[in-house]
């Protein structure tokens, strides 16, 4: 089968679907009563469908798509897309690079490899992605790891909790454009200003959860300990095994781990990511103010 650019990985995605649900390799193995072995298999993109189904099943995610219509079953709804877009099976077959009796067996059994349903996702334009099964897929794409991620802002609450800390902040350098000012700061940035800009005083940053967030986290620590910024406070999601919070949190910044799910302003269902506060560069009052105000969480450092 032939390379296919596909601008989707379903392997990458299954990854960043369990990690958001904290399970290890082996815990969604238990779960979906899969060998360890098989859920590394399927992050990678092999694997049986069967398998992959037993995952996402363990999830509670399904297989969605910009284009890709509704139906009982992957395999009715592939040849539902595969008609639509006016192809025979040996068509479909041959641009994906398998046997006719391949495509047939995909259609009629649902059974067949991972990378050829990737592939063939690809070659009709299903425009794919996984999705919780409750039906919150436009809320929960890739968060953590996707430019989607810029729609998480910050609950109302957690900001009033902030307030009784710092009362107002110097700095937000990742404002909506929409609402500058629903963080309480004297400056706001936008667009591009954020990353390129210098910080200061007492910042408040939620940053776009895409995969520019090392950038901003990096951004943070360097600010405080190159004393342009005085005290800055992130609203990240709880990743304490990327590189960047190795980096650049863990020793260097105060982590107040938020108990249970954020609900983000503006939405409706609880994220499907922990989130924490990192705080780099708080005196011992700010410290003591945000374990008054954040009674539910767990302080580290
Ligand atoms: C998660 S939202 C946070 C919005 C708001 N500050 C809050 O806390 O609710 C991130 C925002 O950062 C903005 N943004 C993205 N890249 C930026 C940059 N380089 N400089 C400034 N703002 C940026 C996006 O437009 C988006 O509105």
């Amino acid at each position: 089968m032939g390379k296919l650019s596909a601008g989707f990985d379903l392997g990458a995605d299954l990854r960043t679907h369990r990690r958001a649900a904290s399970l290890t390799q082996l815990e969604l193995a238990l779960r979906a009563s899969l060998a360890e072995r098989t859920v590394r298999a399927l992050e990678q993109g092999s694997g049986t469908l069967d398998s992959w189904e037993a995952a996402l099943k363990a999830l509670g995610l399904v297989l969605s798509g910009r284009n890709f219509p509704g139906g009982e079953t992957t395999r009715k709804r592939l040849a539902t897309l595969r008609r639509r877009r006016g192809l025979s099976q040996e068509a479909l077959a041959r641009s994906v690079g398998v046997t006719k009796p391949t495509i047939g067996i995909l259609e009629r059994e649902g059974r067949g490899r991972l990378s050829m349903l990737q592939a063939v996702l690809t070659v009709l334009g299903a425009g794919a992605y996984l999705s919780p099964s409750d039906g919150t897929a436009a809320f929960f794409t890739h968060a953590g790891n996707a430019p989607v991620g810029q729609r998480w802002e910050t609950p109302t609450e957690l900001l009033d909790a902030l307030y009784r800390v710092f009362t107002r902040f110097d700095l937000d350098p990742c404002a909506l454009q929409k609402s500058r000012t629903r963080v309480k700061a004297r400056v706001h940035f936008t667009e591009d200003g954020g990353l390129a800009l210098p910080w200061h005083g007492t910042v408040f940053v939620n940053p776009p959860y895409g995969r520019g967030l090392a950038a901003w986290v990096a951004k943070a620590r360097r600010e405080v300990e190159e004393r342009r910024a005085r005290t800055v406070v992130a609203l990240l999601p709880a990743r304490p095994d990327a590189a960047y919070w190795h980096d650049h949190v863990a020793a260097r910044a105060v982590v107040y781990f938020l108990r249970g799910r954020l609900r983000f302003s503006g939405s409706e269902p609880s994220a499907p990511f922990p989130s924490a506060l990192a705080v780099w560069g708080a005196t011992s009052d700010e410290l003591i103010g945000l374990d008054k105000a954040l009674p539910e969480a767990w302080r580290a450092g």
